[in-house]
């Protein structure tokens, strides 16, 4: 399976379209399909009960409301997640199911998978069941050992590695044996990395995203080493400023 996207540059929604709408909810990805995102990233945990979640915390501090506060997705059973606030709106934290129903079928979606203490193959399990025959779905994560028991489970599943420190050493030849090993179809890299390392890596075969960009003239600067798409916060916003087309109709 491969992804079909336009020709770059590419504007991924973060967390949806984070600066405008509570990240990782169906409204952030509503808004970041109308404001034309060529691709929407989520962030997905494992709960206690096996349920697969789209939120970044480890923690449910920042889920206002709920009894949960004190606790850490992976030691919550997934009903007791569907109800809360964030940002200062009533939302239900989605579930995987929920998020991928909410977008057309064409639209490509990044899942983002975040381990923190569940089982590396209960996770990867669970993940590939759920995408299983959906196309359009990138599966990306920073552990980059949860990604090979992912590949192992799903062999033509695309699959992208995250790193954000690509300044440390020897962290960018790393990064590329591992990319080849698990067949890695991009690589997701800190916008903070040195030019001639986002150079290395965008001159290799597979396409870089740095996260997290709002900024149009850091965007163009990452464009013009080799970059072939930001995640952002605000897409409609930094279409404009990039002066880049409405973006694509999904169905
Ligand atoms: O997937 C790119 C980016 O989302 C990684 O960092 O912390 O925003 O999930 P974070
Ligand atoms: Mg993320």
């Amino acid at each position: 399976m491969s992804l079909r996207l336009p020709r770059p540059p590419w504007i991924v929604g973060h967390r949806g379209a984070a600066g405008e709408a509570p990240e990782n909810t169906l409204a952030s990805l509503a808004l970041a399909l109308e404001q034309g995102a060529d691709m929407i990233e989520i962030d997905v945990q494992l709960t206690a009960d096996g349920g697969l979640v789209v939120f970044h915390d480890e923690s449910l501090e920042r889920l206002a409301g709920s009894d949960l506060r004190t606790e850490s997705v992976d030691r919550a059973a997934l009903a007791a997640l569907r109800v809360g606030s964030f940002g200062g709106q009533a939302i239900g934290i989605p579930g995987l199911g929920e998020a991928i129903a909410a977008l057309p079928a064409d639209c490509p979606l990044n899942i983002e998978l975040k381990r923190q203490s569940a089982a590396t193959a209960r996770l990867a399990a669970g993940l590939v069941e759920q995408v299983e025959g959906r196309c359009q779905v990138l599966v990306s994560s920073f552990d980059w050992p949860l990604l090979e028991e992912v590949r192992r489970l799903g062999p033509t599943l695309p699959l992208a590695l995250l790193i954000d420190d690509l300044n440390a050493p020897d962290a960018a030849s790393s990064l590329v044996a591992a990319a080849d090993r698990l067949e890695a179809w991009s690589i997701h890299v800190s916008a903070k990395a040195a030019e001639a390392a986002l150079r290395g890596l965008a001159s290799g075969p597979r396409p870089v995203i740095c996260y997290t960009v709002n900024d149009a003239i850091r965007a163009q600067e990452l464009f013009s080493w080799g970059v072939s798409g930001v995640f952002t916060d605000f897409p409609g916003r930094l279409r404009l400023a990039l002066g880049l087309s409405p973006g694509p109709q999904f169905h």
